[in-house]
């Protein structure tokens, strides 16, 4: 409640500081600076977005809201799944089916609208998502996930993913992930203490990572020092940022 004001207070003196006269629905505050002392993109990941970007022009993703509406769910993460650009759910879409992975690895399931993508461009027998969360999924009382979602092709683990011995615990899922999507808390902590962990991992895949909110105040640092080919590719993504990283080997 107290972080809301703040957020509100925040909100409205930067609209007058800035002599902003809108207010959107949802705002972040972020810095644009040069990229190149930041790094760039690799050929694959050029290769992959646009690729991708050919597979989200295909497909809305609207036959997941309403196949969604008809068991009854409906809210505002669903309604966001066909936003483009705005909103990240297409775009990771359009990622999934033009790398064709066979393992997927989600960090943060939540009302699990973002697997649901992800589960949509899912191309081969072998797929398999698995998604991170300290939460389980049937205890989100909007989530849009049914008992059905789940099988050989999905599971959920419940982690908490900030601590290194339990994410050691799981650290072969996340060597054989192809690609893997991270959505966490964005607290300033987290992302940070992930990146040191991927760091020590020995991947065999050379995996994409699809980083959401990139471009959140808090995200900025995280962003700007990973020393890897990567992308910044909001403008086809989440508003707040989505970012690839090619995360090959050093
Ligand atoms: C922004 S939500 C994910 C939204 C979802 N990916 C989507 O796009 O629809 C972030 C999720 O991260 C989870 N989370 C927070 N801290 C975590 C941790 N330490 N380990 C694993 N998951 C965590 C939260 O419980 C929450 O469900």
């Amino acid at each position: 409640m107290y972080k809301n004001f703040k957020l509100r207070v925040r909100n409205k003196l930067l609209n007058i500081l800035f002599d902003l006269h809108f207010q959107p629905r949802h705002w972040v505050h972020t810095v644009k600076y040069s990229l190149e002392d930041t790094g760039m993109p690799s050929q694959r990941l050029l290769d992959l977005t646009k690729k991708a970007y050919e597979f989200t022009m295909e497909n809305n993703l609207e036959s997941i809201k309403s196949s969604r509406m008809k068991e009854g769910i409906n809210h505002i993460e669903l309604e966001q799944i066909s936003f483009f650009p705005g909103a990240h759910y297409r775009i990771l879409n359009g990622i999934v089916r033009s790398l064709n992975p066979k393992r997927v690895v989600e960090i943060g399931t939540w009302t699990g609208v973002s697997s649901l993508a992800i589960l949509d461009g899912a191309l081969s027998e072998e797929f398999k998502l698995t998604t991170f969360d300290i939460v389980p999924w049937n205890t989100i009382n909007h989530t849009a996930l049914i008992q059905d979602d789940f099988g050989v092709h999905f599971e959920q683990k419940l982690a908490d993913l900030s601590n290194r011995e339990v994410f050691q615990e799981h650290k072969d899922v996340f060597q054989e992930a192809e690609l893997i999507f991270i959505d966490g808390p964005k607290d300033g902590i987290f992302e940070y203490k992930l990146v040191e962990y991927f760091k020590e991992l020995n991947f065999d895949n050379n995996p994409i990572i699809f980083f959401d909110d990139i471009n959140q105040i808090e995200m900025l640092n995280l962003w700007h020092d990973i020393e890897k080919p990567k992308f910044d590719i909001t403008s086809l993504g989440q508003f707040t940022g989505t970012g690839l990283i090619d995360w090959i080997k050093s």
